[in-house]
């Protein structure tokens, strides 16, 4: 069974997919923190964003690797924990344009697809529907308004002791979404076969309850 996850910048894609992974047993895999931890490493090799040989070749050269604990999922490039960092603003402006490239793409999904082979799996990110997973059993197309994203994204950031600007906040996800939705290659856009939920006016627990229903009756 493979439950692919999409939808836009803050959806609830992670937090859903990971307790619907938890409830059934199968693994998560986040494929955003892939694109996440590259970028990353290009940022600190001074790569240049637009560099889609270069960003290739460390894609290569590096190992991006998932740790599951207690508390959630770690992320590592080689052995280095990165699972914060590649939450940095930094990072989280400059993904999209490290995204947007065939060839970085290629190799980053030729990954995600034999993490996949290894058994059930719920994984989300923006082409896990339309390319990654095609066949998957089901998909979810999580939306929400972008001022409750920012909304989310803000209260987020509070918790964890950031400086937060939310009409800031707004803009960044705009920007994110539409470079997402309109890059040539599998852009962020509903599977025909996939089922949306608005989660605006929802809680976590509903949508989980909701998407975990919905796999209980596609086993
Ligand atoms: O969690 P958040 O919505 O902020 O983003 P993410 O899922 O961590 O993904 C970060 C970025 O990676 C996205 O904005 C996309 O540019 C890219 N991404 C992608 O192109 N394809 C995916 N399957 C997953 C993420
Ligand atoms: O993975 P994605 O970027 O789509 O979103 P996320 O990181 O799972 O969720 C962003 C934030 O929204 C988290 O702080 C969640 O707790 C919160 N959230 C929410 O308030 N209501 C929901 N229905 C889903 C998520």
């Amino acid at each position: 069974m493979r439950i692919a996850i999409d939808g836009p910048a803050a959806a609830g894609k992670s937090t859903v997919a990971k307790m619907i992974a938890k409830r059934l047993g199968y693994v998560y895999i986040d494929t955003g923190a892939m694109y996440r931890a590259l970028t990353l490493a290009a940022l600190e090799s001074n790569i240049d964003v637009d560099d889609e040989h270069s960003l290739t070749q460390l894609a290569e050269e590096i190992a991006i690797t998932f740790k599951n604990d207690k508390d959630g999922q770690e992320v590592y490039i080689n052995e280095h924990d990165v699972t914060k960092k590649i939450r940095d603003k930094d990072v989280t402006n400059n993904v999209s344009m490290v995204a947007k490239h065939q060839l970085v793409r290629e190799k980053l999904v030729d990954m995600q697809r034999s993490l996949a082979r290894e058994g059930n799996v719920v994984m989300d990110g923006r082409d896990i529907g339309t390319f990654v997973l095609p066949n998957a059993e089901l998909k979810v197309f999580l939306i929400a308004s972008v001022e409750e994203r920012a909304l989310r994204r803000h209260k987020e950031n509070l918790e964890n002791g950031f400086e937060s600007d939310l009409e800031q906040l707004k803009e960044e996800i705009r920007k994110r979404d539409q470079l997402d939705s309109e890059r040539e290659v599998a852009p962020l856009v509903k599977a025909d076969d996939a089922i949306e939920i608005d989660t605006t006016n929802k809680s976590i627990d509903d949508v989980a309850d909701t998407i975990y229903s919905l796999a209980q009756s596609r086993k």
